[in-house]
């Protein structure tokens, strides 16, 4: 364990640069084995078991629990949520991913400020942010769980369209778009392999992997601070947080990578 969370940090430390280069050698192979070594250790779990407790406990200007919360299945059904999310949710008329909805939960029924809810969306190694604990608590419990994320109602197609044009659009001091590092096979920065999210196989591969517990960081990630920071790569603006463009983009990648089993948080490096 120990030699592997230096191999990880070394990694991490390899990647810094933003030359683009086609993969062709063994490292690829390496990196999957730091993560095997890795594998049957996950710290997402006590994210889990404090979003457990989170999720359950009375709080808020309204002192009342999330017990209560329709993530998308009937108020209260955790089970299951997460693997048909992002989708439609009609009291609201909008599609929301998880994270959103969470929130939502938080502000309308606990009474919380969205003031509140933006302050500190993401938490840090030694305090995690309590939409970081909730949100574990909510996918694991999806975990074996085919991703089945609905596109039947306009809005879904709508944000499926949305999102992939975001995908699509170029921006920024260097005129890329999301498509320009994930638009392509086998593209990698140094030693990090970027998927095609344009593309079924890929999409599945790295949506499931989200949140994720990342070794370089010490902490659960979600997947708004992964666009977040993929924004930032892109040389963008920071988004808002919980934004259309963002929900979009979540959907866009769900919708491509639908079908897969969704395993809960993964490690990565
Ligand atoms: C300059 C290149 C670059 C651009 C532009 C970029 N990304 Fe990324 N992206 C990366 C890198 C590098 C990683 C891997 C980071 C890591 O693991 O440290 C990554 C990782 C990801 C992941 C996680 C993949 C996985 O397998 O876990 C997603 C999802 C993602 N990016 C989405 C996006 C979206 C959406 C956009 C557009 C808003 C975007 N990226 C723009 C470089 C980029």
């Amino acid at each position: 364990m120990k030699f592997s969370i230096v191999a990880i940090a070394a990694l991490a430390a390899a990647w810094a640069g933003t030359a683009l280069a086609q993969a062709k050698d063994p490292t690829i192979a390496g990196i999957e084995k730091y993560r095997e070594m890795l594998g049957d250790d996950n710290p997402a779990e006590l994210y889990e078991a404090r979003g457990e407790q989170a999720w359950k406990k009375k709080a808020g200007p309204k002192n009342v629990s999330l017990e209560n919360c329709d993530l998308g299945l009937g108020p209260g059904v955790v089970k299951g949520a997460y693997a048909q999310t992002p989708r439609y949710f009609a009291d609201v008329d909008r599609v929301m991913d998880m994270e959103t909805r969470i929130n939502w939960c938080r502000m309308t029924q606990q009474g919380i400020s969205e003031a509140d809810i933006r302050k500190r969306p993401f938490g840090s190694a030694d305090k995690p942010s309590e939409i970081e604990d909730l949100l574990t608590y909510v996918v694991t419990a999806s975990k074996g769980m085919t991703m089945n994320v609905p596109s039947n109602h306009p809005k879904e197609r709508a944000a499926y369209e949305l999102g992939q044009a975001v995908f699509h659009m170029r921006a920024g001091p260097y005129d890329f778009s999301c498509a320009t590092c994930h638009g392509e096979d086998n593209l990698r920065i140094r030693l990090q392999e970027l998927p095609n999210l344009t593309k079924s196989e890929d999409a599945k591969r790295a949506y499931i992997g989200w949140p994720a517990y990342r070794v370089s960081t010490s902490r659960v990630h979600t997947m708004q601070w992964r666009i977040n920071d993929c924004f930032r790569q892109q040389r963008l603006p920071e988004p808002r947080y919980m934004s259309e463009a963002v929900n979009a983009l979540i959907t866009y990648m769900a919708q491509t990578g639908n079908g897969a089993e969704y395993k809960g948080p993964a490690l990565k490096r």
